[in-house]
């Protein structure tokens, strides 16, 4: 059997993505792969035999492919019969990759993402785009198996009593300093030299991803719900908003003492400050919370990312850890990997 990829992104993911599959000669699971599309945010190349690799690795460098590159409407090469089993792949980091992947679904597509941001629009959306056979596994924190748990061992929301998420690692390692007793900035600081954040800080201290991503989870459990219904706590100040990365970063110090007084009362009570996303008594949460430090989530370290959760009627939290530690493309790309042979084996 054959199977066809139609890949909209071409950045870091896509290039670990394609040196993953050229690794194993474009065959996963006896099933020959062929891209028959790619696409950045500009352009994409078509071509219904299946692009070469030298093709690929020339669109991945930017350079015009000639007689190939065009601006038409990406639909326009989605609306075809599937002769094979088809799957777009979503590597963009883009809010508006929606409506492809709505009309990909219509057209008998399976899709596969590492792109968060379609699956917290409305829960509408959510709800026909993981329709049927979609792999997101990649969207809640590389390597972290939750969504496939979730999927194979019918963890549902109505039967949990609280779920608390570590999605981040880049938060996991500033507030393990942090509880160490480096000042807050100091740990910003080093976390950004050692690219552990996005370029601007500002985006993981604002607790937006890491509420993404407990959206994603707690929909996959059946949970109806939006974004606007999470509380989200910045770790700063409304001010810091319009700051660009350096001069956020300078302003950190500002909130040293009030972060310190925080981990110190914590500590007194045998705690530690984590930024956690969580669910609890049907609310939803981001923001920095102080936790047991005998507990499961408490034991977390560093960069590590974890996911614990109590049942009704459990007497025990379950944890739910990433099968390797950090993060980045190549891990991303393994995981997509997973979800079309998730998808292979409805064959
Ligand atoms: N990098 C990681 O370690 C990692 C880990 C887990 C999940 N992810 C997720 O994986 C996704 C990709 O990450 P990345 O690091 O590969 O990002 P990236 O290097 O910034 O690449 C994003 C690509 O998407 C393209 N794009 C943007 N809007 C598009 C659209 N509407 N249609 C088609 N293509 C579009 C961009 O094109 P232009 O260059 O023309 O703008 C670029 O080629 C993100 O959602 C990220 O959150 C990444």
């Amino acid at each position: 059997m054959n199977l066809d990829l139609y890949i909209l992104g071409a950045g870091n993911v896509c290039s670990a993505l394609i040196d993953n599959l050229a690794n194993r000669g474009f065959v996963i699971d006896n099933h020959n792969i062929s891209i028959k599309l790619i696409a950045n945010s500009r352009k994409h190349i078509f071509n219904k035999k299946g692009i070469s690799l030298s093709d690929l690795r020339l669109f991945l460098n930017r350079r015009v492919i000639s007689g190939q590159s065009s601006n038409i409407n990406l639909t326009d090469n989605l609306n075809r019969k599937l002769d094979n089993r088809s799957i777009i792949i979503d590597v963009t980091a883009s809010d508006n990759t929606t409506e492809t992947l709505l009309y990909g679904k219509k057209s008998g597509y399976n899709i596969v993402l590492a792109n968060k941001k379609p699956l917290v629009k409305s829960q509408a959306d959510f709800n026909s785009i993981t329709k049927g056979n979609t792999g997101y596994r990649a969207t809640v924190g590389t390597r972290l198996t939750i969504i496939s748990q979730i999927k194979s061992g019918d963890i549902s929301a109505n039967n949990i009593e609280y779920a608390y998420g570590c999605f981040s690692g880049s938060l996991g390692y500033i507030f393990q300093k942090v509880n160490e007793g480096t000042p807050f900035s100091e740990a910003v600081k080093f976390a950004h030299k050692n690219k552990y954040t996005e370029p601007n800080p500002k985006e993981d201290l604002s607790g937006y991803d890491v509420a993404r991503k407990l959206l994603i989870v707690m929909r996959t459990m059946g949970l109806k719900a939006e974004m606007d219904n999470i509380n989200i706590t910045p770790v700063f100040p409304e001010k810091f908003n319009g700051y660009n990365a350096d001069k956020f970063i300078n302003n950190c110090k500002e909130l040293d003492n009030a972060i310190k007084d925080m981990a110190d009362r914590a500590s007194k009570e045998n705690k530690v400050l984590k930024y956690l996303a969580w669910y609890r008594d049907g609310n939803l949460n981001a923001g920095i919370t102080a936790v047991d430090k005998e507990s499961a989530i408490g034991k977390q370290i560093g960069s590590e990312k974890l996911f614990v959760y109590k049942e009704m009627l459990s007497e025990t939290d379950n944890s739910i850890k990433a099968t390797e530690a950090g993060a980045g493309p190549v891990a991303t790309a393994k995981d997509i990997i997973l979800d079309i042979e998730d998808i292979i084996q409805l064959d």
